[in-house]
């Protein structure tokens, strides 16, 4: 019988010590016994005891975890989920390359295929997650080197088929899957090629880290590695440390977010002040099938949109006693952001329309608080006149 992922959270990323705890490797450097030692160690893929940016004990520990939930042959953290996307685009586009990208994304990375991509020569042509076989249409054999999706995605939570995506062959697929964390989805067993996550949200779980992770086979990952070392974005050990520990108890988390989350997008759904609910696992969810079929729950995170626009975004955020008004997600607090002026601050106008990035959408990443108290806080601010 495979082993349940609640005690892979807690048996994995181990380093064969009896310390309990994640022993934290602070060393940036270690000692060699000479130049054909430190040779062997500058030269060998993913060194470690050599120099922190090319491997750290406790931050290749997050690393084994991550590849243990993702079902992943290997792993490597950065120091931010932008800092993993960037590395996966810049290991293996180069200019002339081509990237089909899903047109709902995290705004960061919007803006990094907008911006530096651009400026790099690397094309980009986005795509409708929600239209079948969008993303293999779009794809140019020869020139079209990544396809990128995100699912659930920021901030509307649509959800891409992971399986639609898995049988894209040429380009290497990557799934940016934070909103999931590795145990509400397992994109690569559905044939994609690398996840990633920002784990500074859910892995983490505590709002005290900056971390990213990809996963995948491993000849890819070494690939992403000697790119990776290069252009520096590496983890810390101290926010691995802090990623590894909420890995212990991301389970139990994500089931209580996800049974919150649930009760509050149906309280929502018949209020007067909200025209749209979203969550992956609410019945009107448009690709509600999918979700039940590919995600085992819901998620931290709920979408709505306020009637009224920005005028009653502005009461609503104003009226919030235990809810706070802030852009991260997964945590134990419980989070409202209001993606325009936010997460998606900057980005032109048709691509915010293109998205539904509306005036009055918000989205709450649901915390630890009960969800009674969320509830009665989040149904009085959106009263409030
Ligand atoms: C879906 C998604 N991917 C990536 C990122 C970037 O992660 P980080 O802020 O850790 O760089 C974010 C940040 O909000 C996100 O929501």
């Amino acid at each position: 019988m495979p082993q349940n992922p609640d005690t892979t959270a807690i048996t994995t990323g181990r380093d064969g010590s009896h310390s309990l705890a994640t022993p934290l490797h602070t060393s940036s450097v270690w000692a060699s016994d000479g130049l054909d030692d430190t040779a062997a160690r500058a030269t060998a893929t993913r060194s470690s005891a050599f120099y922190s940016r090319y491997a750290n004990p406790t931050v290749t520990q997050f690393e084994n975890a991550i590849a243990e939930l993702e079902g992943a042959e290997s792993a490597m953290a950065f120091a931010s989920g932008m800092g993993a996307i960037a590395s996966v685009v810049l290991a293996f586009c180069h200019s002339g390359s081509h990237i089909v990208a899903q047109n709902t994304l995290y705004g960061g990375t919007l803006s990094f295929l907008e911006g530096p991509c651009r400026r790099l020569g690397i094309d980009v042509t986005y795509v409708d997650a929600n239209t079948a076989g969008a993303f293999a249409a779009a794809v140019q054999p020869g020139r079209t080197m990544l396809v990128l999706a995100e699912t659930p995605s920021n901030p509307r939570l649509s959800i891409s088929n992971l399986t639609e995506l898995g049988a894209i062959k040429g380009p290497f697929t990557v799934v940016d899957s934070t909103m999931a964390t590795p145990l509400a989805q397992r994109p690569l067993e559905h044939g994609v090629d690398l996840v990633l996550h920002s784990a500074t949200k859910g892995i983490a779980g505590h709002n005290d880290a900056m971390l990213g992770v990809v996963a995948g086979e491993k000849d890819l990952i070494d690939a992403l590695w000697a790119y990776g070392v290069l252009h520096g974005a590496t983890a810390s050990p101290y926010d691995a440390l802090n990623g590894l520990r909420g890995i212990r108890t991301l389970p139990i988390r994500l089931r209580q977010q996800s049974t919150s989350a649930l009760q509050i997008a149906t309280a929502l759904q018949d209020h007067p002040q909200v025209s749209c609910v979203m969550y992956p696992h609410l019945s009107s969810h448009p690709q509600h099938e999918l979700a039940m079929k590919q995600m085992s729950c819901g998620g931290s995170l709920v979408a709505f949109e306020i009637a009224g626009g920005i005028d009653a975004v502005r009461r609503t955020f104003a009226a919030l006693k235990i809810v706070r008004s802030a852009t991260s997600f997964g945590g134990p607090e419980t989070l409202l952001c209001h993606p325009q002026t936010s997460t998606h601050v900057g980005l032109p106008a048709d691509m915010l329309a293109a998205m539904g990035v509306t005036d009055g959408l918000v989205r709450l990443s649901v915390g630890l608080e009960h969800s009674d108290d969320i509830i009665a806080d989040v149904v009085a601010a959106l009263s409030a006149r």
